[in-house]
């Protein structure tokens, strides 16, 4: 069996990870892949985005399935494009994959079915948009950019004159590009934030264990947001009760209305929860793998993840039984200095050989130059063990941290404390 993974960063290493632990000894192939990735499959220079360039990988090698991980390629209708030429692809299709590539269209989905999430409305004019703001008069105010926006898209706002950059930037300077046609601007939630990703045949869908990630750049939740610091799993906040309000109120309901607009979602479903002081919200839906929840989920999956995808795939997720450890684990991220706004590349990666058997390094921005490993983007690493407790897991993750060095590297030493 041959595998395509489209992608190339810690998301993608943990996919690959542990499709080379299934019974079917797949060949694995990944575009472009990392320095990390090379070491379980065959690293290929095509970009995750140009997808006539994934259609003749596939078609070249004679791939038996492409596992497409990224938002971007799916909301470019990667699947569609792969399905056309007989390829078996793994994620939505592009009219599926819209919930979330457009927030305007999964706020309005969620309202038209009932399922629970932030007041909000969408303004397609920056002047309505400032006057909705003004009139509302209440802080923190939730701007958000419609389209993709590298995670970036979701500015809180303290004041007015916060909210008024917000909407200058996204709406008049386009700083999102065409991602900021539109805004919504929503209501602030507070409480607890959770990672629910689901694996969804069209019909069935099977939540898999409960995650949370770290936005924020620093420790105590300061900094700017990105793509994502470290994460943990299970939450402990996502008890057996909220798991079962959360799949009758949003999971289950939301694989329905997807199917009443014509829409069934094959993949995987992330639901970005914030457990409110009257149940749970979605905050946002990706149509995909989370990163880095991937790194702290992934390891705990006992079931052959081939099985899963092509159960997937087939329409045949209820006839198959899916199954975790009772370990918890954590990913611990180790970014370039500057990130997420400036940083440099290309510095010599130390110590990863001295990390202890227990402990997995998943890479994101590395490449090889020469022999060393280099760093090769904002987010590098991510140092990921697993213990019968989140903090043995923990524990053992920061002790492997402490081997490992590049030039102005940083990392949050809170991860899982909250
Ligand atoms: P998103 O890109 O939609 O996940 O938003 C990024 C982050 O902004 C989320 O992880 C939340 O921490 C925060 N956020 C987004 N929407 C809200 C909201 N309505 N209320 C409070 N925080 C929010
Ligand atoms: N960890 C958040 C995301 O993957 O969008």
């Amino acid at each position: 069996m041959k595998i395509l993974v489209v992608g190339g960063g810690g998301r993608e290493h943990a996919i690959i990870k542990k499709l080379s632990e299934s019974k079917y000894h797949p060949e694995l192939i990944c575009a472009p892949g990392n320095a990390g990735i090379a070491s379980l499959a065959e690293c290929v220079n095509v970009k995750a985005t140009d997808i006539q360039g994934i259609v003749s990988l596939a078609q070249e090698r004679k791939v038996d399935l492409v596992f497409v991980a990224p938002d971007d390629p799916l909301m470019l209708g990667a699947v569609d494009r792969l399905n056309e030429r007989g390829i078996r692809a793994f994620g939505p299709k592009q009219n599926a994959a819209i919930i979330e590539g457009s927030k305007a269209f999964s706020k309005e989905l969620m309202k038209k079915y009932s399922i629970p999430t932030a007041d909000y409305e969408t303004f397609s004019d920056a002047d309505e948009a400032l006057a909705y703001i003004r009139s509302k008069n209440s802080y923190p105010a939730v701007i958000k950019a419609d389209g993709l926006a590298l995670g970036k898209g979701v500015i809180i706002a303290q004041d007015y004159a916060e909210a008024e950059k917000a909407v200058n930037d996204i709406m008049r300077d386009k700083v999102f590009g065409e991602s900021g046609n539109k805004v919504v601007i929503e209501e602030f939630l507070t409480g607890h934030e959770v990672s629910v990703l689901a694996f969804c045949d069209g019909q069935t869908v099977v939540p898999m264990v409960s995650a949370q990630d770290h936005k924020r750049a620093f420790d105590g939740d300061k900094g700017l947001n990105t793509g994502g610091m470290g994460a943990f799993s299970p939450s402990r906040y996502y008890t057996e009760d909220v798991a079962k309000q959360t799949y009758d109120r949003i999971i289950r309901p939301t694989v329905d209305a997807l199917i009443k607009e014509g829409r069934p979602f094959k993949g995987v479903i992330y639901f970005g929860l914030m457990l409110t002081k009257d149940g749970p919200k979605v905050i946002e839906y990706n149509a995909r793998f989370g990163d880095p929840e991937t790194q702290a989920v992934l390891p705990r999956l006992k079931t052959d993840f081939i099985d899963i995808i092509n159960a997937v795939i087939d329409g045949a997720l209820d006839k198959i039984n899916i199954e975790w450890s009772d370990d918890a684990a954590a990913c611990i991220v180790l970014a370039s200095g500057g990130y997420p706004v400036a940083y440099e590349k290309g510095k010599k990666i130390e110590g990863l050989s001295s990390v202890p058997k227990d402990v997995y390094v998943y890479h994101a921005g590395t490449k090889f130059d020469g022999d060393d490993v280099v760093t090769s983007g904002g987010r590098v690493l991510g140092v990921t063990a697993k213990g019968e407790t989140l903090e043995k897991a923990l524990e053992k993750a920061y002790a492997a941290v402490g081997k490992i060095h590049f030039d102005k590297m940083f990392y949050r030493r809170d991860i899982g404390k909250k």
